[in-house]
């Protein structure tokens, strides 16, 4: 059954809640001072979801946070409360991102996702990211590789496996 969410741009009364989420999820968080400075940066977009149509009456239930680098775009965080998971809520945040970017004529994507977050790369490749190369040892505290993506918005967009659940 398709879960209902609607999305917008982060605000200064969101980042608690960003703050809590990002300490359950990385082994590196971002704190609330970083997200004040990413409010700040002009090359830094986030946008967070909210269940239901009418965003901002309840708990954030996941968030993306995105660069845009010239024509570049890159990903840096993305993240789905635990209990909203496999309901396509990453898969529209990243949708979300794709449609911004097109109409600002950014043609691709990079990211970097540890090798053993198995979920995240599935999602990535399921979305029609591709595998661009490997960063050994890249995460110091773990000392997994960075795996290297990289998605062609249009392409993401015209194809039918990251076609919206919505
Ligand atoms: C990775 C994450 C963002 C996925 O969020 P989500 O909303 O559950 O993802 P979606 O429901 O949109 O999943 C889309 C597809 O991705 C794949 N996928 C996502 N989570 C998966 C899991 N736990 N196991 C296997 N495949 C998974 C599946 O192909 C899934 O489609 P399906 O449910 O029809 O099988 C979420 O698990 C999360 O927040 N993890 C912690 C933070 C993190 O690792 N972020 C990524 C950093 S690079």
């Amino acid at each position: 059954m398709a879960f209902e969410i609607s999305i917008r741009s982060l605000r200064k009364g969101d980042i608690a809640q960003l703050e809590a989420m990002e300490r359950r999820f990385f082994p590196t968080p971002y704190t609330a001072w970083t997200w004040m400075r990413e409010r700040r940066n002009s090359l830094s977009r986030t946008f967070v979801a909210f269940p239901g149509g009418d965003a901002g009456m309840a708990d954030l239930v996941g968030y993306i946070n995105f660069w845009i680098v010239v024509d570049e775009a890159q990903l840096h965080r993305l993240a789905v409360d635990e209990g909203f998971r496999r309901r396509g809520v990453a898969m529209e945040l990243i949708r979300h991102m794709l449609r911004y970017l097109a109409e600002r004529a950014v043609a691709t994507v990079q990211l970097e996702v540890r090798q053993r977050n198995i979920h995240a790369v599935r999602l990535y490749e399921r979305m029609g990211f591709a595998m661009q190369g490997r960063r050994r040892g890249y995460y110091e505290e773990t000392g997994e590789d960075a795996l290297l993506l990289t998605g062609v918005v249009n392409d993401i967009l015209n194809a039918r496996n990251g076609e919206s659940r919505r």
